[in-house]
């Protein structure tokens, strides 16, 4: 017996799976039989026993999971903090264990009410004393902690959780004597695994497969090279005894059945300090203020499930409901991460959800140097589409050329400006913002109202033929308005839509006003001029929908023409190219912008091979857009998505979902996608202008 070594049990006088508050016990209420359980338990007593020095906790009626002490509360020294159960089923046991360590003679500290926090079952000592691995995700909470690194004056790593099989710590991770390890990887997220993979050397490392952590091998009581345990696998004992353990199997799957074995059915209560440790904790918090339609637009949830996501766990510490339909609601959340990493990274995404840092928590950005042109600094803030405002001296300020993707350029000469640059234009002593203070998005309030209106019933999806009717009938409305109220719409097309017989609705688009800009690449207008001056498109006739003999060259006949001529302009005024989409550019003064491509033969004179300057070109066509739409080029549309800030209508036509989905799905009401083939989609446009234009002609 090793007399310095003391563990606190409690018998099974009383222990049932009575109630389900973890995977395990569904389906096994009241299936346990007391008689193998209190064999099981003497089996693991008897071992310890000869161990080291049992004390038990007199067991209580009404509270079954009582004996699994683990839960008790985590001891370091003479220092107990006490568990505050997640599950009011076993709420009912804290004052037990309270009276218990009192008792003994521990100092027992008691973290606030609704601070939910499970004891030693998600908080284990490295064995050499070095620091405390604490679990959250199910049962504790982040914010517990701070706490733990103060009262126990302790270095605190977190871990995130991420199976519910594996509830609690102790469950999936075993620190061994010797600075070994054992533990369940998949049951951690990919953070928690790169900590422990700084902090435990591959050598020390024992990785368990899943069926022995589903017989809870890491559910193990260590004690010198003893591992006391449910089962384990010939693997994992020959793994265990190659790193110098001896494995003591004893079943104990009465308890399995209500998620506990060894581990949990003991509490080490002799646990010493150490004198050169202290307190260190990288566990931040910090409190964002939400406004808007919360919930009508779902952006609580978004922010909530994001933080989550993102590692952190969060407390809503107040949330104001508007009262009316369309006011607003507000709330302030703190949010929890375990390193200043992931906080970084779960802000940066809730600044994008127009997240405020509290009033009384709000500072100036902060920047860096640029010390090579074109390179930013490591930790740059990464621009949105949405509007964005920066902190500088205590004034917020309005940053321009929105766009996403890029960084942010602050200049304090004067008054203080803020624009958003491609990390190409970056020169050296750009003050570059990094990090996330000091910068807030301005996200226009959309509520269930706003939702419902205009383009909001045209989600991204596969549509059928009568809802792309009523989506056609929608941006027809939208195109007409624009037009009569001098607005700008933009046309990204690809090639297709002159394959599908779109060209001739384009051009008429174009003729009508519909169209201030195109923007597209050498293809659609190189097919565009093949169809008007050839008839076909890459040597299809268009109007018989065959192959012409010979029409492959027909591509290369026009390019050549055009080249001959200068330009396309030119190929014009010469009276080679008499109609067509860039005909009617030509002719309408419509300014265009042709983006080259590895695929481009030729090219067009007009096709820009520079791909920077085509894509300025394209930017400076994009400024001022009321409405982008973007027809069968995944290329240029997905080119153009990225330059365009939100506020901008974006109606995105392809046969393919995949790429209406990717830009549609930029968070804002204003985008939306028609799954549909794009000649069908411009023929149908052009029935709906011309109905809004002459109403009684049209059945
Ligand atoms: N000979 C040439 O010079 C030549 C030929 C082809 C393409 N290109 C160039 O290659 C680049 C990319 O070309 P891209 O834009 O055609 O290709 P892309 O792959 O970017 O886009 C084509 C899109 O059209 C969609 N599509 C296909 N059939 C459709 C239909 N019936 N209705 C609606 N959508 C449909 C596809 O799903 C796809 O998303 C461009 O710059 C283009 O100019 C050059």
């Amino acid at each position: 017996m090793t007399s310095e070594i003391r563990i606190l049990m409690c018998a099974p006088d009383h222990y049932d799976v009575d109630y389900v508050i973890n995977p395990w016990m569904e389906g096994n209420v009241h299936k346990s039989s007391r008689d193998r359980a209190v064999e099981q338990w003497q089996g693991l007593f008897q071992v310890l026993k000869d161990r080291a020095i049992v004390e038990l906790v007199k067991p209580e009626k009404g509270v079954p999971d009582m004996v699994f002490t683990a839960n008790a509360g985590l001891v370091l020294g003479k220092e107990v903090v006490l568990s505050r159960f997640f599950h009011k089923e076993r709420q009912g046991e804290e004052p037990f264990f309270k009276q218990w360590f009192a008792d003994q003679g521990f100092t027992v500290h008691e973290l606030p009410k609704d601070l939910p926090f499970e004891g030693a079952g998600d908080a284990l000592l490295d064995r050499e004393g070095r620091w405390l691995w604490a679990g959250y995700g199910f049962r504790s909470e982040l914010d517990s902690h701070p706490y733990l690194a103060k009262w126990l004056d302790i270095e605190v790593l977190s871990l995130r959780l991420m199976d519910e099989r594996f509830y609690h710590l102790d469950t999936c991770f075993c620190p061994l004597a010797n600075g070994y390890l054992l533990y369940y990887p998949p049951a951690f997220d990919s953070y928690s695994n790169r900590l422990i993979e700084m902090r435990v050397p591959e050598a020390k490392r024992i990785p368990i497969s899943e069926p022995d952590a589903l017989n809870f091998a890491c559910n193990t009581v260590n004690i010198g090279t003893v591992v006391v345990m449910n089962k384990a696998s010939d693997e994992l004992k020959r793994r265990l005894s190659a790193a110098g353990f001896d494995v003591v199997e004893t079943p104990l799957t009465e308890f399995l059945k209500a998620g506990g074995a060894a581990k949990c059915l003991t509490l080490r209560t002799t646990e010493p300090v150490l004198a050169d440790i202290h307190a260190s904790g990288t566990v931040e918090s910090r409190i964002v203020r939400m406004e808007g339609h919360l919930l009508d637009a779902g952006l609580i949830n978004q922010a909530l499930d994001l933080i989550v996501e993102g590692g952190g766990s969060f407390q809503v510490l107040n949330f104001n409901l508007g009262e009316q339909r369309q006011s607003t609601s507000s709330a302030e959340v703190k949010v929890t991460a375990p390193s200043h990493d992931v906080m970084e990274a779960i802000m940066s995404q809730l600044i994008d959800l127009g997240a405020l840092p509290r009033m009384d928590e709000q500072c100036d950005i902060i920047w860096e140097p640029v010390i090579q042109d074109g390179v930013a600094p490591d930790d740059f803030y990464v621009s949105t589409i949405y509007p964005t405002e920066v902190r500088v001296s205590g004034e917020w300020v309005q940053v321009q050329k929105q766009r996403m993707d890029g960084a942010i350029a602050v200049d304090m000469t004067g008054n203080p400006t803020a624009a958003c640059r491609l990390l190409r234009d970056l020169k050296v002593g750009d003050r570059v913002i990094v990090g996330v203070e000091g910068i807030r998005t301005v996200r226009k309030p959309e509520s269930r109202d706003t939702r419902s209106q205009e383009f909001s019933f045209m989600g991204a999806g596969v549509s059928s033929e009568r809802r792309v009717e009523l989506v056609v009938e929608q941006i027809a409305w939208e195109m007409r308005q624009i037009r009569d109220h001098g607005g700008k719409v933009v046309v990204t097309a690809g090639p297709v839509v002159i394959h599908t017989g779109g060209g001739e609705h384009l051009s008429h688009l174009v003729r009508e006003g519909y169209v201030q800009a195109l923007l597209g690449g050498n293809a659609i207008a190189v097919h565009d001029m093949e169809q008007s001056m050839l008839g076909t498109s890459l040597g299809m006739d268009m109007k018989r929908g065959v192959s012409v003999r010979g029409g492959h060259r027909h591509h290369l006949k026009v390019i050549n023409i055009v080249r001959r001529y200068g330009s396309i302009a030119k190929a014009v005024e010469a009276g080679v190219v008499t109609s067509g989409v860039m005909y009617e550019c030509v002719k309408n003064n419509i300014p265009f912008s042709l983006a080259g491509s590895i695929r481009d033969d030729g090219p067009l004179p007009d096709t820009e091979m520079d791909l920077i300057k085509a894509q300025e070109a394209y930017s400076r066509l994009i400024e001022g857009a009321d409405l982008i739409l973007m027809l069968s080029s995944m290329l240029h549309s997905i080119g153009v998505g990225n330059m365009t800030p939100a506020g901008v209508k974006m109606v995105c036509v392809d046969i393919n979902p995949a790429v209406v989905t990717k830009l549609s799905d930029r968070g804002s009401v204003e985008s939306v996608g028609v799954v549909t083939d794009v000649g069908l989609f411009l023929s149908l446009l052009i029935q709906q202008l011309d109905r809004l234009t002459y109403p009684y002609q049209v059945a």
